[in-house]
């Protein structure tokens, strides 16, 4: 079945008592039991939630997984998965990832001795390369946070595979509309279901999809012993936002392709990172593997003092953190979202004074080229 009909229906079959076209929101901490050593599935809201199951299920399906989960943000889904880990052991990392992602790595899990390598995932020779005794997991963002950069996920894949390497795999901006990790090789999906599934900056969620049974009920163990679950109300929504994913992500990314043109055409535009542009580097591999190239566009300006007139004079498209939703925004990467990353690498990176990261929306794109036009200062 098509990813945009699964996705619509999403909690549509759970409540077979009333009929009720969407799932209800069971807020209760706790469910009675029928009897001695009976259950009715349900015990406590931790361990399990009705709402939180439907969207559970929902991801499942639509990423073709064993099983999916839910956390109360993205954060806390990728803090789970790195339990899977322990002293000694050693992950390879794409290095142009999502600042946050970074910190937790570096400053919190370096402490309890896992050690990890920055690499450029789309360099599968890099990849092999860094692989060490120690290494157990690759870690990938399929399309990196803010450059853009697509990694050949089947190529990287049949590395682990060779070598016993977990492939995990954040694909927070493609979503499973546009690419499904798992049916490319990797092990475990993970989502900051915040941005394009949830899709209306309303709710801050994290998923994970995992393909084999045997290491899905482990990854429960962990989401069950630390509790950074989703809320019902928040599973609500985040079910909620799911079930519009194709048509905002179509629209989203026929708006971003056409920014993307104008932005690459205006005088002041020193470069821009969108992998729908044919003289993008990963434009063709991207263009075999996904269904799109997301509504995520970063770009250089000429001069730094461009970059805060464009963030105050703006409009339509709130300076404001994270991506995704229906509403247009724009980010300083260097001072908000990766400011964590060490200062020498966001250099080499490109992560620079002069880059700006640009989450397309779903407005009229006329308006938001209009916009970008005033404060550009035309
Ligand atoms: C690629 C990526 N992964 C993970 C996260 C963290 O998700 P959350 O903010 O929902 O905790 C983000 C947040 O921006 C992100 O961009």
């Amino acid at each position: 079945m098509n990813i945009a009909t699964q996705a619509a229906q999403i909690g549509l079959e759970w409540d077979t008592r009333t009929g009720a076209v969407t799932v209800p929101i069971y807020q209760t901490a706790t469910f009675r039991h029928p009897g001695l050593g009976q259950s009715t599935g349900y015990d406590y809201s931790r361990s399990g939630n009705p709402t939180r199951q439907a969207l559970e299920d929902g991801i499942a399906r639509l990423d073709g997984a064993a099983r999916g989960f839910a956390y109360s943000s993205g954060m806390a889904a990728i803090t789970n998965l790195l339990l899977l880990f322990g002293t000694g052991d050693h992950l390879i990392v794409t290095e142009d990832l999502y600042g946050g992602t970074c910190r937790l790595f570096d400053k919190i899990f370096s402490r309890y001795g896992i050690t990890f390598s920055y690499v450029d995932t789309t360099d599968t020779r890099a990849v092999r390369s860094a692989i060490t005794p120690a290494t157990k997991a690759v870690f990938i963002e399929t399309l990196t946070n803010p450059l853009l950069k697509f990694a050949d996920l089947p190529a990287i894949a049949a590395i682990c595979k060779e070598n016993s390497l977990l492939l995990i795999a954040d694909n927070t901006f493609l979503t499973p509309y546009l690419l499904r990790p798992l049916d490319l090789g990797a092990d475990i999906a993970v989502y900051s279901a915040t941005k394009y599934l949830a899709g209306h900056n309303d709710t801050v969620a994290g998923l994970v999809t995992v393909k084999d049974p045997v290491l899905a009920e482990q990854v429960y163990f962990h989401q069950n012993s630390v509790g950074a679950v989703l809320g019902p109300q928040d599973s609500w929504l985040t079910s909620r936002g799911i079930k519009t994913l194709a048509i905002r992500m179509d629209r989203q990314q026929e708006n971003a392709g056409r920014i993307a043109e104008w932005l690459a055409a205006h005088p002041r535009i020193n470069k821009v990172f969108y992998p729908g542009l044919k003289d993008h580097p990963d434009h063709a591999l991207m263009g075999r593997h996904a269904r799109g190239f997301c509504a995520m566009i970063s770009f250089e300006v000429d001069k730094p003092e461009l970059v805060e007139q464009i963030l105050l004079k703006t409009t339509l498209i709130s300076f404001a953190e994270s991506l995704g939703g229906v509403e247009s925004l724009i980010t300083f990467p260097e001072v908000q979202t990766h400011a964590d990353i060490p200062p020498e690498l966001r250099t080499r990176l490109g992560i620079n004074n002069v880059l700006l990261r640009l989450s397309v929306g779903i407005e009229d794109c006329d308006d938001l080229i209009e916009d970008l036009r005033q404060a550009l200062g035309e």
